[in-house]
């Protein structure tokens, strides 16, 4: 960190103690960018349609109105529109669930690894994180260790089903134990990808008090760049966590591309479709090659490349295929994104001429 100007203020102490996080999102345009469990081709052309068709310098000058997309929105995920809020992509609704439920000092459960940004928010409001390991190395979630971390001192468990970086799952019996455990806590269950996995909690959230559910844009949706979450839970917590939410924090521009998004079913479904089909190739292709994997219910596989894990990372991006390298917080594991079976294959081209080399 550059050193403090003379007379600055110096910032929370919980704030000088993070680590920085800065993903390596610079440089990507133009390459097959398998890095970021992205839509690997992008969102359906009725988004693109409704920014260039739809939007006028009027609507941009005027503030934004949630109402007619919150309504489409709503009916997509079969709740109604007091069931959740719409958030600036996923990052703010850990960020207001967080804010909502957790003061300085309290007792938040994570994973490792997990979604970087549940840590990420939890440090920024002050908490005191309690760190629950994957074992290593089938990465399969600790579901008997997360019981019994719980306590009545327990705030907050963040947990993302399936999890991002491991690509694995639990199932809905497994959530309701930890919730029906963490009674006294406010329990997020983030589902960035459930559309690949099958599996949701989106239905007990008039029945669970204490549950959360958040989903995405930026994922199947292929709107990464326009930032659109949506937070929901039992209608009464969801006027606290507008309470404590920026009011305009959603873009016009996003939630018009929501409405456009939600009523392209078939686009998401038969890109889902591709991406499955795909996976099991990928999976297939790195059997093939003596390389060991993590089995994933999302769109993205964490392969085992032992020490070679960086080497294939760079060599990866020499030939402009980027996948991101997890050797970090999983030993010698690199996550790499799937979309079609054509970027598959070319993926598989340049590693089988890496890793035989
Ligand atoms: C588990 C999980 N949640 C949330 C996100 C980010 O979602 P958003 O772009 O909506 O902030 C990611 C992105 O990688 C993720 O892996």
């Amino acid at each position: 960190m550059t050193r403090l100007p003379k007379g600055a203020i110096r910032p929370r102490p919980a704030v000088v103690a993070m680590a920085p996080y800065h993903p390596p999102t610079a440089g990507r345009a133009g390459k097959l960018r398998l890095d970021f469990n992205e839509n690997t081709v992008g969102c359906s052309p009725r988004v693109i349609e409704a920014l260039t068709r739809q939007v006028n310098a009027a609507d941009l000058a005027v503030y934004p109105e949630y109402g007619d997309a919150r309504a489409a929105v709503a009916r997509h995920f079969q709740v109604t529109p007091e069931h959740f809020v719409f958030t600036n992509g996923t990052d703010e609704a850990i960020q207001v669930f967080v804010n909502t439920y957790v003061d300085d000092g309290q007792e938040v459960i994570v994973l490792r690894p997990a979604y970087a940004m549940y840590r990420f928010y939890a440090e920024v409001a002050g908490a005191k994180i309690v760190d629950i390991p994957y074992p290593q190395p089938e990465l399969e979630f600790p579901l008997q260790a997360v019981l019994d971390a719980i306590t009545p001192e327990t705030r907050a468990i963040l947990i993302s089903n399936p999890n991002n970086p491991t690509g694995t799952g639990i199932s809905l019996n497994a959530i309701e134990r930890i919730l029906s455990r963490a009674k006294k806590a406010a329990v997020l269950i983030d589902e960035a990808y459930y559309e690949f996995s099958g599996v949701t909690a989106l239905g007990e959230i008039d029945r669970v008090p204490n549950l959360f559910v958040s989903r995405t844009f930026s994922k199947v949706f292929g709107m990464a760049g326009l930032r659109l979450g949506c937070l929901f839970s039992h209608p009464a917590n969801i006027e606290y966590l507008h309470k404590a939410q920026s009011p305009y924090s959603v873009n016009s521009l996003a939630v018009l591309a929501a409405r456009a998004a939600v009523e392209d079913t078939d686009y998401i479904r038969n890109y889902v479709t591709e991406v499955l089909a795909a996976r099991e190739m990928l999976c297939v292709g790195l059997e093939q090659l003596g390389i060991t994997y993590v089995p994933s219910s999302a769109n993205f596989v964490l392969g085992r490349f032992g020490n070679r894990a960086i080497e294939v990372r760079d060599r990866l991006r020499d030939q402009a295929i980027l996948v991101r390298d997890r050797s970090y917080e999983a030993a010698g594991c690199v996550r790499i994104t799937v979309g079609t079976r054509e970027q598959t294959r070319r993926l598989l081209a340049a590693l089988e001429e890496i890793w035989n080399s």
